[in-house]
């Protein structure tokens, strides 16, 4: 039998869940929301979706996590042998996250290297989609592969593999205690430098100017929600996984409120440092907004353009503003990957070792596809797809059968036990009435606004193969890895050899 991978301290526990926490959503996501959704008025509802959802299901991961010790299949079979399939499901999610987002890592990673000389010229759209990425006329025409891109992924793998191969705490503990710290420092550079351009302050009043009459706008209640369930990383199996690596002795409730408002507090800060640039880009432009203040737009074309118009340090500050994408989501990366590790290992019994050399071979090698030309098109599909559905349906399903079909007071009496601040009742209600409904809400409104218009403009083909095809592969592979048995006895046999 291995070693037990256990976290050797709360601070690296917190640190990873934190570093998983903060993503790219965070930099690229949350300012436009609050930007788009009523300004300073939208912190109302995130906040609430903070309290009422966020917070709550993130206890709930912490202390199934906890409980089972173990990943998101093992989870769900140990509550009800039907179940086990949910957690594939989770781990098929993140298997295919993983092979994108790793994209994002490696573009970041170049844009740090061309900082140094402004390479993309005054035409930062032209050179990144045409220079850059080479990329095709749609999501079916590969084009080719683009050496320089397959580079940094490799090289983005490879990290991830090091934390992974390395266990929990000479691996994950060791590249989150080294991301974190030197994520936040430098973010603090970027906002302090980011204050002091002209027009900042402007920036920063488009940003929280409140809105108090977008308040009544359900989309915005559902914008909000949206955003505290990416960007917590809940539904997806990860904080499950993580909390499966606690010790006994673990404040699951203080722990779930830190990591949750760490993260939140990034984001503001990092809503400070876009909106502040955004702010000095309307300055030099005369008074109109960039095109693209969200996403991978803002990311690599709008962030660019500030970057040569700073009046100094331009290069300097350009790599420090890709740093922060690139570790920001290097350590979402790293979370994401030990989903699928873990599940694996579970069910095979198998060395975390051998399972972490196969699978970031096996999974760098599909990521190749985001090499190539139509890289992008298809980055832009599957991510609509998975978080729409993929995530907000098993969160859906997860609320509703551990809320309605399984104890869930034990739950509670579970993240009790070890917790200086107990939960009482209005956690059951969260999890059985309001989150419930938010994620019904949510994917009813989404479903009719893409079965209204194909998203992106993309064919309807493409929307069957590569979105609701997609979904529906994972589903049938989920099911199908439920029914393989255990390998080295039943689920329960296993859990008491996991007690000892
Ligand atoms: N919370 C992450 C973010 O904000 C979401 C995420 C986690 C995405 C892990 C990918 C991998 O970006």
């Amino acid at each position: 039998m291995e070693k037990k991978q256990q976290w050797g301290s709360r601070l690296g526990f917190i640190l990873a869940a934190v570093g998983s926490a903060i993503g790219l959503g965070n930099i690229w996501r949350f300012p436009y929301m609050v930007y788009e959704n009523g300004g300073g008025a939208f912190l109302i509802p995130y906040f609430v979706a903070l309290l009422t959802a966020g917070i709550p299901i993130m206890i709930m991961e912490f202390s199934l996590g906890h409980k089972s010790r173990a990943g998101a299949p093992r989870t769900f079979s140990l509550l009800n042998k039907k179940w086990e399939w949910l957690g594939w499901w989770q781990t098929g999610i993140s298997a295919v996250i993983a092979v994108y987002y790793v994209a994002i890592i490696g573009w970041s990673f170049s844009y740090m290297f061309f900082s140094l000389n402004g390479a993309w010229g005054d035409e930062p759209a032209s050179f990144f989609l045409n220079d850059f990425l080479r990329l095709t006329s749609g999501p079916f025409k590969m084009g080719t592969v683009q050496f320089g891109i397959l580079f940094t992924i490799v090289i983005a793998w490879t990290l991830n593999f090091l934390a992974s191969y390395g266990g929990v705490q000479k691996g994950l503990e060791r590249a989150n205690k080294l991301l974190m710290p030197v994520l936040i420092v430098v973010l603090l550079i970027v906002v302090v430098r980011a204050l002091s351009l002209p027009g900042a302050v402007h920036g920063l009043e488009i940003l929280f100017k409140p809105d108090f009459s977008q308040i009544m706008n359900p989309s915005v209640w559902v914008a909000a929600y949206g955003q505290i369930f990416f960007s917590l990383s809940i539904a997806f199996a990860i904080m499950i996984t993580y909390s499966s690596y606690l010790p006994k002795k673990s404040d699951i409730i203080n722990n779930a409120f830190m990591t949750a408002f760490l993260n939140c507090g990034f984001s503001i800060l990092a809503g400070i440092a876009i909106f502040s640039i955004i702010g000095y880009l309307q300055h030099q432009a005369g008074g109109s907004l960039p095109d693209n203040m969200a996403g991978v737009f803002l990311a690599f074309v709008t962030l660019p353009s500030a970057v040569t118009q700073l009046p100094a340090l331009n290069g300097l500050i350009g790599v420090l503003l890709f740093m922060t994408l690139s570790f920001a989501g290097l350590s979402s990366f790293i979370s994401i990957n030990e989903v699928v590790v873990r599940s694996i290992v579970d069910k095979f019994g198998a060395n975390r070792r051998k399972v972490s050399v196969w699978y970031n071979l096996i999974a760098g090698t599909i990521s190749i596809v985001f090499a190539t030309g139509a890289g992008l098109h298809i980055l832009d599909i599957v991510d609509h797809y998975i978080n729409s559905y993929g995530i907000v349906f098993s969160g859906l399903i997860q609320v509703v059968l551990v809320g309605w079909f399984y104890d869930l007071k034990s739950v509670r009496d579970h993240a009790n036990l070890t917790s200086d601040f107990k939960v009482g009742a209005w956690w059951d209600l969260m999890i059985r009435f309001v989150t419930p409904a938010v994620l019904g809400v949510n994917s009813i409104l989404n479903l009719i606004t893409d079965l209204r218009v194909n998203y992106g403009g993309y064919s309807t083909l493409v929307q069957i193969v590569l979105g609701w095809g997609l979904i529906a592969v994972l589903i049938i592979a989920a099911v199908a890895a439920a029914r393989f048995k255990w390998q080295g006895g039943d689920t329960a046999s296993l859990t008491q050899s996991n007690e000892a």
